[in-house]
């Protein structure tokens, strides 16, 4: 990060000099750190849309050309020649692995799938509708109660066999939960298995039978993963960062990141893609009807799968997988009366003056859903596919916040635009 410019800020006739400073790829930012002890005054920024909470190697995005790079290495590349755990790596510790280096990494990964046996009375008393997430949230939450040994955030040897836990143990803690609620015994990890495969086995396999799993659904997955594997300052991200910055242990910050992501509005969109799809599928409406009630303001829904609050362009992820959608159905024989709606949508959305104003394009999670739902993945199960997905880059980021130089809790300030003072005993009462 170089320091060049100076801005100028004119307030009450003073002037006041603040640094702008300019990234790898040529963002520049205004560095308002020293702003109120300056010229008391702060920034002001609802759902932080021009703020740069930190500098970070991890990610690059260009919301505007639709770019996004992984340590430098585009997306589209990962996504053709990697793999989940080397991506994973890549993000973690900053570099791709040598082969010696990957199967390390894997290896110490495969030793730790297993979950401790009482986790098995920890699910059996949730109720069997729990929402998939909720369960997850809560099993990365009770690791903390597993290993209290492994809680300083600052000890670097704790840290990483945490990260290595975590790596290994949400795959079975997302299977136990589907298990949990279709009344199915929990599937051990099965460690000759790939990382992928291993998921799969413990989701879909039973111990009455062998289950073969079919590659072409474990590269599909793997290539989802992949995908999903970081976004820079994303809401759970920044949700993990500023967990973290209270310097809370790392199971405690990764259950807080997935609870961010349950939400509509962020990974929960993938399961609400599906519910759209086939909304519009059973109630008999048009493609084109639901476009009018997802512009309209008097309706509250919207066109799931669709807009970014970074990408002002066609999500490049999006791109890889509507091909991957197309090529693993065609592959599987499966006909989807739900593909057929999503590229109908797609098509009136993107020549539609609305979406068109408003730079809505189909985001990551448009074309995921139908690729799950063709493997036989249930729709409740798509954001906790989604969390094994971005965990990588939680781990990367907290990693990075705690190795900063201007490592600090987080804690943003505010406009208060309440009550003056008020005597307890003049206070209205309602
Ligand atoms: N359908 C219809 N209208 C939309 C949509 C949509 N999917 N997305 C945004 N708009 C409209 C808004 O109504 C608003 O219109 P207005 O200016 O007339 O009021 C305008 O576009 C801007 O929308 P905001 O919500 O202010 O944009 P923001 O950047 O804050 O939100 C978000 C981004 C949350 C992703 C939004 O586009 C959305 O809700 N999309 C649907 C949910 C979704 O797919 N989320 C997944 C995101 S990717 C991820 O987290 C992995």
């Amino acid at each position: 990060m170089t320091v060049s410019l100076k801005a100028e800020l004119h307030v009450d006739g003073k002037v006041f000099e603040l640094p702008v400073v300019q990234g790898t790829e040529g963002e520049r930012a205004v560095d308002t750190r020293n702003l109120r002890s300056q010229t008391g005054l702060i920034t002001l920024d609802p759902g932080f849309a021009n703020t740069g909470a930190c500098r970070s190697a991890i990610t690059f995005i260009d919301g505007e050309r639709g770019i996004l790079r992984y340590r430098g290495i585009p997306i589209e590349e990962l996504a053709e020649h990697s793999n989940f755990l080397e991506v994973a790596h890549l993000l973690i510790y900053g570099y791709l692995p040598t082969e010696q280096t990957l199967e390390r990494f894997s290896q110490s990964v495969r030793l730790h799938t297993m979950l401790h046996e009482d986790f098995k009375r920890f699910y059996g008393a949730l109720p069997k509708d729990a929402h998939p997430m909720a369960a997850c949230s809560a099993a990365v939450g009770a690791l903390a109660t597993f290993y209290p040994d492994c809680l300083d955030p600052r000890d670097p040897r704790q840290v990483e066999i945490s990260v290595h836990r975590l790596l290994a143990k949400l795959p079975t803690m997302a299977a136990y939960a589907y298990k949990h609620s279709i009344g199915q015994p929990f599937m051990y990890p099965d460690n000759r298995r790939s990382y992928v495969e291993n998921f799969l086995y413990m989701l879909f396999g039973t111990p009455c039978e062998e289950y073969v799993v079919e590659p072409v659904v474990a590269k599909a997955i793997d290539l989802l993963f992949i995908l999903h594997a970081d976004h820079e300052q994303n809401c759970s991200t920044s949700t993990v960062r500023l967990v973290g910055s209270s310097m809370v242990n790392l199971f405690a910050c990764i259950s807080a990141g997935i609870n961010a992501l349950w939400g509509p509005r962020h990974g929960g969109a993938n399961q609400e893609v599906i519910h759209m799809l086939v909304a519009i599928r059973d109630e008999g409406m048009t493609a084109r009807q639901f476009v009018e009630r997802a512009k309209s303001k008097d309706d509250t829904s919207r066109l799931m799968g669709f807009g970014h609050r970074v990408y002002r362009n066609y999500d490049p992820r999006a791109r890889v997988i509507k091909k991957a959608c197309h090529d693993v159905l065609g592959r599987l024989g499966v006909h989807s009366k739900l593909l057929e709606i999503a590229v109908e949508l797609e098509e009136i959305a993107l020549s539609d003056e609305y979406f068109i104003e408003r730079k809505l394009y189909p985001n990551v999670d448009f074309y995921s859903g139908i690729i799950y739902n063709a493997i036989g993945i249930p729709a409740t199960m798509f954001t906790p596919m989604f969390a094994i997905g971005r965990l990588p880059g939680w781990l990367a980021h907290w990693i990075e916040m705690h190795a900063d130089e201007d490592f600090k809790i987080g804690r943003p300030r505010q406009i208060y635009d309440g009550a003056t003072l008020t005597h307890y005993h003049e206070a209205e009462r309602h």
